[in-house]
């Protein structure tokens, strides 16, 4: 039997293995790995050019209202065009809850906003508030494949107590979720906050001094030791600094399922990007807010050792200019009243590519481990993500591991008016990208259809096992006196 397409001659990475060899796809799947397989429909020449398994980015912020009010400019049709156009072929998004709302209507309004996909995609489950009604939806909107919850520590419209983070927790545990965490001190912003517009200080800078490292490695701590208590995984969300990192680290090593996520922006933005000339500061606030530029090395040592195993974009798209972005609440307003995120779906694979391979700081397969296969495995997406493999879907990036590119957000493809990353050079750049066996974008010509995309139902996996240990004899799941300890 024929292949439908034949990719030939490339370096293939995986997060185990680099080898020169054929792919062979049929049906949308990869069929064949092996030299000198046999002519297939179409044909791809990718001398030179390195085969890498399509992205997957858990940490997407698309079609959704702000948490400090705006809307994201990104619809899913440009949304995930840009994020094909950067070599990712799998989002995982949020499905939004308003507070005193239905997490099951919520969850029904965002699958038919993202029927527009253009790439497959699936859900995080937004709690802000764990009402009795809420408890009550989770168990089968987890059962219908939405199996991961994400709950946030700080924002007004978002924040969830101690109490209720237990709640949640508890629902996870015993519905087979895992659990991922925007983990900062609410009560400590506020207060610091406070001070800071008392003393006149409402300028973009003063973002990062409402919130230094300090307030993320509480909240980290806080929340693995509530999650302890409930013998639940988590992972927690954008890791900014070394301080939070270590206590993800020391967790890891007493044998909890904790797990690390950092973004692309972290490794290259620094707090100093918001104390620019004007409102321009704006552009580059979002929180953890990003902090000096020593953090940068941090960070990187933290996923080379793998306590961070996953590297998002934590795409969070609010324009500059217009009535739904940065400027929401007008062009000089103080730094806790403007729309926090940044954009990035498109460029987290360029920026961990150049700053982490071609800078050295980590091989190859660990870059196709962090950006792809640990998110596939964490969100219960492998081996159908994450890997070229026989069997897996066809999703697979081509990259020119050479071409140097001028990052310009003339050149994307998301509907932002701004890149945080304007005028920064990076070596490497994908320049095809492949969704089950389909051609989204080819060197610089967008093919991708709206609606091709498919959502993603995630069954249970092993990552979201408890494991079964709690610290004391007594288990909070059962009611039962045992010796799991
Ligand atoms: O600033 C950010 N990261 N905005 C997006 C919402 C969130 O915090 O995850
Ligand atoms: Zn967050
Ligand atoms: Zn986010």
């Amino acid at each position: 039997m024929t292949y439908d397409l034949v990719i030939r001659g490339g370096t293939v990475a995986t997060a185990s293995d680099v080898v020169r060899c054929d792919v062979g796809i049929r049906g949308g799947r990869v069929a064949a790995l092996g030299a000198d397989l046999p002519r297939g429909e179409k044909e791809i020449d990718a001398t030179g050019r390195y085969v890498l398994p399509g992205g997957v980015d858990s940490h997407c912020h698309i079609e959704q209202p702000g948490s400090v009010g705006g809307q994201n400019a990104d619809t899913f049709v440009t949304g995930t065009t840009s994020a094909a156009c950067g070599g990712t072929t799998t989002v995982i998004c949020f499905s939004p809850q308003k507070r005193g709302g239905s997490v099951k209507e919520a969850a029904e309004n965002y699958h038919r906003i993202a029927s527009k996909s253009v790439i497959d995609y699936s859900f995080h489950i937004v709690i802000n508030d764990p009402s009795e009604q809420v408890l009550e939806e989770l168990p089968k909107l987890i059962e219908d494949g939405h199996r991961s919850l994400k709950i946030f520590m700080t924002y007004d419209s978002n924040f969830v107590d101690d109490s209720q983070v237990l709640k949640i927790l508890e629902v996870a545990r015993r519905n087979q979720a895992l659990v991922c965490v925007h983990a900062e001190n609410h009560e400590a912003i506020k207060w610091m906050t406070a001070r800071l517009l008392d003393a006149g200080l409402t300028h973009p800078r003063y973002h990062s001094w409402s919130k230094p490292p300090v307030v993320e490695r509480e909240a980290v701590h806080r929340v693995i030791a509530l999650a302890e208590m409930v013998d639940q995984p988590i992972q927690i969300f954008h890791v900014t600094c070394g301080e939070a990192a270590e206590e993800i680290r020391r967790a890891q090593a007493r044998g909890l399922k904790v797990f690390g996520e950092t973004c692309a922006q972290y490794f290259v933005l620094t707090e100093d990007d918001m104390d620019r000339p004007g409102f321009e500061g704006a552009k580059y606030i979002c929180s953890p807010s990003p902090r000096h530029a020593r953090e940068h090395d941090a960070l990187w040592r933290y996923v080379a050792s793998g306590t961070l195993d996953i590297v998002t974009s934590d795409h969070a798209p609010y324009m500059y200019e217009g009535p739904t972005g940065k400027k929401v609440r007008g062009d000089n307003a103080p730094f806790n009243i403007i729309p926090n995120g940044v954009p990035g779906v498109e460029t987290r694979l360029p920026i961990v590519f150049s700053e982490g391979v071609v800078g050295g700081r980590i091989d190859l397969s660990t870059f196709v481990a962090i950006t792809s296969a640990n998110p596939a495995k964490l969100f219960g997406l492998y081996p159908k993500k994450g890997t070229i493999a026989v069997g897996a879907d066809a999703d697979i990036a081509i990259w020119d591991p050479a071409r140097k590119v001028t990052i310009r957000n003339d050149d994307l493809h998301s509907a932002m008016d701004y890149t945080p990353f304007e005028g920064m050079e990076v070596t490497g750049w994908p320049v095809m990208t492949i969704s089950r066996g389909e051609v989204l974008w080819n060197n610089g010509e967008v093919t991708a259809e709206p609606g091709r995309g498919e959502f993603l139902a995630r069954d249970p996996y092993d990552y979201i096992k408890p494991r079964g240990i709690f610290p004391t004899p007594f288990d909070p799941i059962t009611g039962e006196v045992g010796s799991s300890r």
